[in-house]
């Protein structure tokens, strides 16, 4: 079920394309019931990979003196900028696989050396945006189940960072609809919204508000009073309204940073809408920590639910996402169950062999 080189290519073939640089791989031959997963360095596999092919790289490398990984020395650098450098060169050579509209998720955790924290994440963040990535979100995924800790002088580790990067600051593909929320419908009374909202609160909180003029008490009625007839003829599905020094902010006040700030001062109020859709995903994710051993020897799989947001946001449908370091293939295993197609690569055989196990029979 895996596969591997374009078989249809005769040795003299394979030869032409290492001496052209050219890729073996063709992703339009490619089912994404079947995954494709490489043995070797990440390092050399690329040149396999046609340019710009990829939407979405989600990985997880070596961490910094956390394990040793067999066949690799990424991760044993002993001095912790040389580390970072290091990545900063592979993700450099990979962004070439990625189309401009392409995301990068790379997850990765910290090293407690000499009595604290090292600051990995944050440093090798720094260092992808120094190099030309654009951050859009850093993840805190909880480890739901978290684990036990004997240290009764700092808090137990229960979290690690993933960070979203983008080739371009603006033109990149992320699929909100495909990763929004759908909240279960309050019963929609006529006239009353998604979550009950049916205007009575917000009418008499303008009627009794100490903060604005007869004249904005007027404007404001009339406006939700629009926007009340909007949403019982189906235009708006959920609202909230906010009424100058009545209702709580979640903007700063200054109207030079706000344009919210700034509304609220000009008319006394603004709304905001809600998507029907529901509320787009948070960047706090509380998944459970793989659990179960699929391999003695190797314990640093992250769970494929991990994936399951990047996927969906910015991988399209008929798109392909690639991990460098796949270790047991978790992002293939859900890349497969969500229906896209994907390419792994994978220093170590033992991992490899485990991964399309897994891929095949999930
Ligand atoms: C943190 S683990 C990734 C675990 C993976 N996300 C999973 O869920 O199983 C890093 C993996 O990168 C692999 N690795 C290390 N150096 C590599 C290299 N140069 N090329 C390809 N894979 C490499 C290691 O063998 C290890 O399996």
């Amino acid at each position: 079920m895996i596969y591997c080189y374009n078989k249809l290519l005769s040795l003299s073939d394979i030869i032409y394309h290492i001496v052209m640089d050219t890729p073996y791989i063709d992703f339009a031959h490619i089912d994404y019931k079947e995954p494709v997963i490489l043995c070797g360095d990440c390092r050399k596999l690329i040149v396999n990979i046609p340019s710009a092919s990829i939407d979405t790289i989600i990985t997880s490398p070596p961490y910094w003196h956390e394990r040793i990984y067999p066949g690799s020395l990424i991760g044993e650098e002993e001095d912790l900028e040389e580390y970072i450098n290091n990545l900063v060169a592979i993700f450099r050579d990979l962004k070439r696989l990625v189309k401009p509209t392409g995301s990068l998720w790379l997850n990765i955790g910290d090293t407690f050396r000499d009595q604290t924290w090292q600051n990995v994440p944050a440093k090798l963040a720094i260092a992808l945006a120094n190099d030309g990535w654009f951050l859009k979100d850093e993840v805190i995924w909880e480890k739901a189940n978290g684990g036990l800790s004997s240290r009764t002088n700092r808090l137990r580790p229960s979290h690690e960072m993933v960070f979203h990067f983008t080739i371009e600051a603006n033109n990149y593909y992320f699929e909100d609809e495909a990763i929004r929320e759908t909240k279960p419908l309050v019963k929609k009374a006529s006239g009353k919204s998604r979550t009950g909202v049916s205007g009575v609160v917000y009418q008499k909180k303008i009627e009794e508000s100490p903060f604005l003029s007869y004249r904005e008490k007027r404007k404001a009625k009339a406006a939700l009073k629009r926007v009340l007839k909007r949403m019982k003829d189906g235009y708006i599905d959920d609202f909230r309204m906010v009424i100058r020094g009545v209702e709580k902010t979640t903007h700063s006040n200054n109207i030079k940073i706000s344009g919210r700030a700034e509304e609220l001062e000009r008319n006394g109020y603004y709304f905001l809408f809600y998507n029907p859709k529901g509320p787009i995903p948070s960047d706090v994710w509380c998944i459970h920590a793989s659990s179960g051993r699929l391999s003695k020897e190797f314990s640093s799989s992250f769970p494929p639910e991990l994936c399951r947001i990047p996927l969906l946001a910015t991988c399209p449908p008929d798109g392909v996402a690639l991990d460098p370091f796949a270790g047991l293939g978790s992002m293939a295993f859900m890349a497969k169950a969500l229906h896209r197609k994907s390419v792994s690569f994978e220093i170590n055989p033992d991992n490899v062999a485990i991964a399309e196990k897994r891929c095949s029979d999930g």
